[in-house]
């Protein structure tokens, strides 16, 4: 068949499927599509889940069809562990050894808030060095390699909209030292943008609106893509995941792996006390025995300002969204679908108005998957307490709260803690602030402990000075 014939055929099958899910609009310009923009367009209908669509608009487009909320009398607070116990930390080092953990980015949402061109992973944000998060976090998983003499996998999920750009940018910088055959890259789903009517939203005249399918499109795409294969093939038995947008991140913790494989949990999460009542944490509690995640834009005023009879906040326990999570337990979901719902997002984006192809802005409704939903799905799940200035500084925005300046405030301080606690002078101003800027590359170490071990006690950091310890 030539490839026109091909195409035509292909276009009959869409048109087929788009009539009986009532979406015909989207071809409304075929005619005018070069063979190219037909080829485009015919690809993307072809990449989302056409026939499962009448089902997903009856349940979340009609309705609000993410998990329903329990009530509060039923929402109990949770009690975490704290990170301690030189036992886990023990047994964390013992798998580390056999080889049986992986490291895990999420490395596919869109990042439009920060709104750097290229993937979020390659913003430039250490404070002396300029070295990118996935750079920072080769320099981690490295350290962690050669210190157990087993490469630890990597495996980052991207999506549609940064894949290509994000293996490029690797390539380009030679694995950041990391062997390329230790690093795995693997695409998220897509899910298609909606109208408040349910029907399918075109970008272009040749595109559909499509937007990744939230972070919680992992477990699906750990199955599709050959990484799950990959893990078993490498005797991997569990991943310490974590996001793209955490500088403070402790990649691999032994004492978290130690914890979370003594208390035998299929899923472990780390969290801090919130810092307001309403910070932009998912707000994680217990339900029915179950631990469940609720988003800061879902949890109810009234539950986010409850207090205890001391005063103390009711729900304080936000997730830092670091997690372990068994190989076994990824499997098991899979088994049934992945049994992770879908909340629903309204966002405002340019689109095209199908009745006439002019380009306007307007709302949009995207549906996502939140990969702390598998919490709930875990019949054993572990939520450990850790300190917020060690471990946890996201960069959201372009300035203000959760930017690039707040977290190399962050890292800056955070290396000033580690280089006194080691014995060294650092400079501080009227405020308390060190008065110099100071970066600690995590090949050299990733605790205080373990700076301890490589810096002389007598060093001084000399005020306004830039230092880079590597
Ligand atoms: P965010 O909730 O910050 O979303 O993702 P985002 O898409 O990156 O940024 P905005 O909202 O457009 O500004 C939290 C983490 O989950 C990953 C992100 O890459 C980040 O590490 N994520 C998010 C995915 O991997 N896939 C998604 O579909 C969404």
């Amino acid at each position: 068949m030539s490839a026109k014939a091909d195409l035509s055929t292909r276009a009959a099958l869409i048109r087929n499927r788009l009539l009986a899910a009532s979406q015909r609009h989207v071809m409304a310009f075929w005619d005018e599509l070069t063979v190219a923009q037909r080829a485009r367009l015919l690809a993307d209908l072809e990449s989302i889940p056409l026939d499962q669509l009448p089902d997903l608009v009856a349940t979340h487009v009609a309705a609000d069809g993410s998990l329903p909320l329990p009530s509060a009398d039923r929402l109990e607070p949770v009690q975490p562990s704290a990170l301690a116990g030189r036992q886990a930390a023990d047994a964390g080092d013992a798998m580390l050894a056999r080889g049986e953990v992986a490291a895990l980015t999420l490395a596919g949402g869109q990042g439009t808030r920060l709104g750097f061109d290229g993937p979020k992973g390659a913003y430039p944000i250490g404070p002396v060095s300029g070295h990118s998060f996935f750079q920072l976090y080769a320099a981690s998983l490295r350290r962690v390699g050669n210190r157990f003499g087993k490469p630890v996998p990597w495996y980052v999920m991207t999506s549609r909209c940064n894949h290509a750009a994000t293996v490029a940018y690797f390539e380009a910088n030679a694995h950041f030292g990391l062997d390329a055959s230790d690093v795995f890259f693997f695409e998220q789903g897509q899910m298609p943008c909606l109208t408040r009517e349910g029907m399918l939203v075109l970008a272009d005249r040749d595109r559909l609106a499509l937007a990744p399918d939230g972070h919680g499109g992992l477990i699906e795409a750990l199955g599709r893509s050959g990484a799950l294969e990959s893990m078993h093939d490498r005797g991997v038995c569990r991943v310490s995941c974590f996001q793209i947008d955490n500088p403070l991140v402790r990649c691999i913790d032994p004492v978290f792996l130690g914890m979370h494989a003594a208390s035998g949990a299929q899923m472990s999460v780390k969290a801090v006390p919130k810092a307001h009542d309403t910070e932009g944490l998912g707000n994680v509690c217990m339900h029915g025995g179950r631990l469940r995640v609720i988003e800061y834009s879902d949890f109810p005023p009234d539950l986010a300002s409850a207090r205890n009879s001391d005063g103390a906040p009711r729900y304080r326990t936000g997730s830092i969204s670091i997690y372990v999570i068994e190989v076994a337990f990824v499997e098991a979901l899979l088994a049934g679908g992945d049994g992770l719902p879908f909340h629903r997002a309204v966002k405002r984006q340019r689109q095209i108005d199908p009745s006439n192809g002019k380009p306007f802005e307007g709302e949009v409704l995207k549906l996502e998957k939140f990969l702390f939903d598998a919490l709930t799905l875990a019949d054993r799940a572990l939520v450990v307490e850790t300190r917020r200035d060690e471990e946890f500084s996201p960069v959201k925005n372009l300035c203000g709260a959760d930017s690039p300046a707040s977290a190399k405030r962050d890292m800056n301080e955070r290396a000033a803690r580690w280089l006194e606690a080691a014995g060294a002078k650092v400079p501080r101003d009227d405020r308390g602030e060190p008065a110099a800027t100071l970066e600690i590359s995590p090949l050299l170490a990733d605790s205080a402990d373990a700076l301890a071990g490589v810096v002389d006690r007598g060093m001084r950091i000399e005020p306004g000075s830039f230092v880079y310890l590597r």
